[in-house]
């Protein structure tokens, strides 16, 4: 059968550094309770002009130097993100244009926080139908530009960046013995959209918006989603934390992520974490936790990866993959 691999994968992080010590004089917080709430010392935040594309391109032209191929290998490009730069066209198309990809398709998903793991998982239908058989998946985003700066329970929590990874198809033998992605489950439930979301948009308020989000109910929740999905993504493949070399989750709050992994007992050595260094990047922090796993060296062939994430909407999803 054919099964969806990743070939190569990069990253980019804007170049300048916002510690938690810089709030100090925005809002009323400190350090301290950022740090003990979160996990957060420092996010990077896109220079001034610096779009979701500008990211999103260098994350992209790294994936394809580690993956050794060039765009006209490309069958597609998926861009999971919240922050695009335009109402439309969808920036993977600017993003497209920019890496002067001629044939193909290129277009935006839109799952908040799960966004990388909805784009990956699509771009895996895509490749396992014979539709495509390369196909570049970018998680992208610039949340400084939707934060109420005057916010202290949102604005300290997110911060901006990009990864990208090369999916194509290979041959497998159908059993999880396969390299590739294995399975993947996504989830939505519409419900609590109320719970964490922008307040604008083109066909309400003709405005962009600020996030807007009840962090208490969030983190509520989100334990039990992120078990849900991995509870599941156990059982379609017959594997069970025993077999997960590495966990790679969304990078929302280093608590959840504590929280999830002593749930599904997790040993906290197989637990890559980021989000002290880059906040809450949204859809691109899987992709950036992810490339420093195995840039670092940490993540090897033969190894079995663990995504998960849990987002606005509520969305949420895994994807259990054999580097
Ligand atoms: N600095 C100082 N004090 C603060 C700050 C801040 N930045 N933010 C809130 N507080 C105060 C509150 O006002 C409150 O004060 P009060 O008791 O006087 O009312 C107190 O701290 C406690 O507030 P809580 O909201 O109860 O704090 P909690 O321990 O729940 O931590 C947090 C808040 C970090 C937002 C937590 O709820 C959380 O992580 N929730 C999940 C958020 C998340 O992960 N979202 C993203 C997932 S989905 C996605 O990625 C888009």
């Amino acid at each position: 059968m054919i099964r969806s691999a990743i070939i190569g994968c990069g990253s980019y992080s804007p170049e300048k550094v916002m510690k938690n010590a810089d709030f100090e004089g925005i809002v009323d917080t400190s350090d301290e309770w950022i740090v003990q709430r979160t996990g957060i010392h420092q996010r990077h935040i896109a220079a001034e002009g610096e779009t979701t594309a500008d990211l999103g391109e260098k994350a992209a032209r790294a994936a394809l130097k580690d993956a050794g191929i060039g765009v006209d290998q490309l069958d597609m490009i998926i861009l999971a993100t919240s922050t695009p730069d335009h109402t439309f066209p969808a920036t993977a198309v600017e993003i497209q244009d920019r890496l002067d990809m001629r044939h193909g398709a290129a277009f935006d998903s839109q799952a908040v926080c799960s966004g990388f793991i909805f784009a990956l998982t699509t771009a895996d239908q895509y490749i396992r139908t014979g539709y495509a058989k390369t196909i570049l998946v970018i998680g992208a985003e610039t949340f400084s530009r939707i934060l109420d700066w005057t916010d202290r329970t949102t604005c300290v929590l997110f911060g901006d960046g990009a990864g990208a990874v090369v999916v194509s198809a290979i041959e497998g033998e159908g059993t999880s013995a396969d390299r590739g992605i294995l399975t993947s489950h996504l989830r939505s439930d519409g419900a609590h959209k109320d719970k964490l979301y922008v307040d604008g948009g083109p066909s309400s308020t003709g405005t962009v918006g600020h996030l807007r989000m009840e962090g208490r109910e969030v983190f509520r929740h989100a334990v039990g989603m992120i078990t849900d999905v991995i509870e599941a993504a156990y059982a379609a493949t017959g594997m069970t934390s025993e077999d997960i070399d590495w966990f790679i989750p969304h990078q929302a709050n280093k608590r959840i992520i504590d929280a999830s992994a002593r749930k599904l007992d997790i040993a906290p050595e197989k637990v890559v974490i980021t989000v002290d260094r880059h906040g809450n990047t949204s859809a691109a922090s899987i992709p950036l936790a992810l490339c420093e796993a195995v840039r670092d060296g940490r993540v090897k062939r033969g190894d079995v990866l663990l995504l998960e994430a849990m987002g606005g909407g509520f969305t949420w999803g895994s994807v259990l993959l054999r580097w």
